[in-house]
């Protein structure tokens, strides 16, 4: 009994940090995207602002607004049509992450 709880607590450990970094990875490659124009790792070093250390909360808005059009933008309606509100979240939480 007590043995087989002990298996059950030990994979649940290992399937949670499993899709975490399932979720990171994704989030890696979803980034990748921005990086021609905002830098690597969200690190501008020209004229297009840097994603690198913004808020998640702040960023999350910015590419609701980008895609209803509310936010005025050259091409940054066009990337944020192709995500969904939980791919925003993850993106958020990965550029935020970054010092
Ligand atoms: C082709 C170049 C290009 C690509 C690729 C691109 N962006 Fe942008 N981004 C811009 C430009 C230019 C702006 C300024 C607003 C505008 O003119 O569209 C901007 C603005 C932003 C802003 C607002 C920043 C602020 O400080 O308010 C966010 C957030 C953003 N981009 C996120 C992303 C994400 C996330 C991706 C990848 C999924 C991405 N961008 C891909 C060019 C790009």
């Amino acid at each position: 009994m007590k043995k087989s709880l002990a298996i059950t607590l030990l994979l649940a450990g290992t399937l949670g940090a499993v899709s975490a970094q399932a979720i990171d990875t994704k989030a890696r490659f979803m980034a990748a995207n921005c990086a021609y124009c905002h830098g690597p790792e969200g690190k501008s070093r020209g004229a297009i602002p840097s994603l690198a250390g913004l808020e998640q909360k702040y960023f999350v808005e910015q590419m609701k607004a980008f895609r209803d059009g509310s936010r005025p933008a050259t091409v940054m309606q066009k990337h944020a049509m192709g995500y969904t509100d939980a791919e925003f979240e993850q993106l958020g939480a990965w550029f935020s992450a970054i010092k």
